[in-house]
């Protein structure tokens, strides 16, 4: 691809001593990359003078048209049924697949006994399509319809879910693909694997309970020894999903021997992160939030509610091989079966964790972005961070109350941004809990101490005093929700507003 063959060179010519190459020469290269596939050629010796923009994907003009009943349904796990909310009587609700320049437009018919709204998670969308119940939105009551339309602004593997309240713990999520207009990967099938942790009609339970058993059980270190329930806050689930499906009933990916596998990873749980590895075969991360990183290739790799990867494997181990995502800190496994067409093998046993779970994992250290068919946010020149806000993550001690900086959601103050500004933040992890912070409306950078960090929307920040550091360019008007993807810590307070002064 031309873009990303010239954007090489220009790193190449940008970066002569040892030093790392700077956030200006990084979007300089962006920029370059856009103007070369426009065929304008290169800037002279490689050097970045401050670019415009990069455009969204101009509108393709192309309109794709769906409708989700939201409404109560018998979602059948394994032999059970389970009742529970979902999108158009299925658990996760339909595929939604579009290019990027298409206009998406979804009618949503709330059948549910509840207000609802649908968050389009990864895609920054206008201020008044992004779905957060009183901020973006008035919450879609009961009987009513509301119709979502947007030019969808970039590529990836996304999910949509509800937005109010715990109802990202019943089953209203699903998968949201946009396909980009040119791509050089290659690949002959492709996978959509969603993760989920489910409560839901399970021995009487749902997720208001379980927010109650949490809190009654006074804080998050007192937790321990009560029914479903473990030490530190976590919830203990009774089942692990693979799209819809139990480890007794698992889906089973087809594939060849000699083809390449693209797997789209994506983690709508609501309280699990999930560790993820293909027995017999390594992953080549090419993806992370649904955009693109130079490829690395890991045994396994963490994936935190929210976070999406797209990997590719190699079939050319036939069998019948186990696709595990282990829950993190909780005993159980969701699973789902690489199933080479040629062999008629038996399947390993549900509860069978591969051993490259315990192999080289992925680290936020091992990303860098790559190619720029797909950068975010119109990459305007950096000159250092504009404003820096410096938060701390805290609670989960004495009660079920989760704080950012020291302030709980919604008696939170927002934080301010200007248009045009490259805002870091900061974050210090006081607690003992990992947290998927998330960012509405943008995508930020992670400073991972490359110079090169991967675009991202969720990042998991650390335990005991871990840090995590982000950047991201405030080119979206609006007042815009960042918060912990745990949608116990969201509904506990884990949340702010960011709010652009006007
Ligand atoms: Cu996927 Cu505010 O969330
Ligand atoms: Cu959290």
């Amino acid at each position: 691809m031309i873009g990303e063959r010239d954007a090489n060179r220009v790193r190449t010519a940008g970066d002569r001593g040892p030093r790392r190459p700077t956030r200006r020469e990084f979007l300089g290269l962006a920029g370059l990359g856009a103007l070369a596939v426009g065929g304008c050629g290169l800037l002279p010796g490689g050097e970045s003078d401050p670019l415009p923009g990069i455009p969204r994907p101009g509108k393709t003009g192309h309109v794709e048209k769906y409708t989700f009943g939201a409404a109560p349904l018998d979602f059948d796990v394994a032999g059970q049924s389970f009742s529970t909310w979902g999108y158009n009587g299925d658990v996760p609700g339909p595929e939604v697949r579009v290019r990027e320049g298409d206009t998406l437009r979804v009618r949503v018919e709330n059948r549910l006994p509840e207000e609802t709204t649908i968050h389009w998670h990864g895609l920054p969308v206008p201020d008044d399509m992004d779905g957060v119940p009183g901020l973006s939105q008035a919450p879609i009551r009961p009987g009513e319809d509301f119709v979502y339309e947007f030019v969808v602004p970039m590529s990836g593997t996304h999910m949509y879910h509800s937005h109010v309240g715990l109802q990202l713990d019943r089953g209203l999520y699903g998968p949201l693909i946009v396909e980009p207009k040119s791509e050089d990967l290659s690949y002959d099938r492709e996978y959509t694997l969603i993760l989920d942790d489910w409560l839901d009609g399970v021995s009487g339970r749902d997720p208001e309970r379980a927010l109650e058993d949490l809190r009654n059980a006074g804080g998050g270190m007192m937790a321990g020894g009560m029914g479903g329930m473990m030490g530190g806050g976590r919830i203990e689930y009774p089942l692990y999903l693979v799209n819809g499906r139990p480890p007794e009933d698992p889906k089973s990916l087809p594939v060849r021997r000699g083809e390449r596998v693209r797997l789209r990873l994506m983690n709508p749980a609501a309280e699990t992160i999930f560790r993820f590895a293909v027995d017999g075969h390594p992953l080549t991360v090419t993806h992370s939030d649904g955009l693109p990183v130079e490829p690395v290739e890991v045994d396994a790799l963490t994936i935190g509610m929210g976070e999406r990867y797209d990997v590719l494997l190699e079939a050319n181990d036939p069998g019948v091989w186990q696709v595990a995502a282990a829950p993190e800190e909780k005993p159980g496994l969701a699973r789902a079966l690489l199933r080479y067409e040629e062999v008629g093998q038996s399947s390993p046993p549900p509860d069978h964790r591969p051993p490259n779970l315990a192999g080289r994992l992925l680290t936020y250290a091992d990303l860098r972005a790559k190619g720029l068919d797909s950068f975010p946010g119109d990459g305007g020149p950096f000159t250092g961070p504009d404003r820096v806000h410096r938060l701390t993550l805290s609670g989960g001690m004495g009660a079920y109350e989760w704080r950012i900086d020291g302030q709980v959601y919604p008696g939170a103050e927002p934080l301010e941004v200007r248009e045009g500004e490259w805002v870091r933040i900061e974050l210090q992890n006081q607690s003992m809990m990992r947290h998927p912070m998330h960012l509405h409306g943008h995508s930020f950078q992670l400073l991972n101490g490359t110079g090169r960090g991967p675009f991202k929307d969720t990042a998991l920040v650390q335990p005991h005093m871990g840090g995590l550091a982000l950047d991201f360019h405030a080119d979206n008007p609006g007042e815009w929700f960042f918060h912990c993807h745990n949608a116990y810590h969201m509904e506990s307070g884990m949340a702010r507003v960011i709010s652009y002064e006007t």
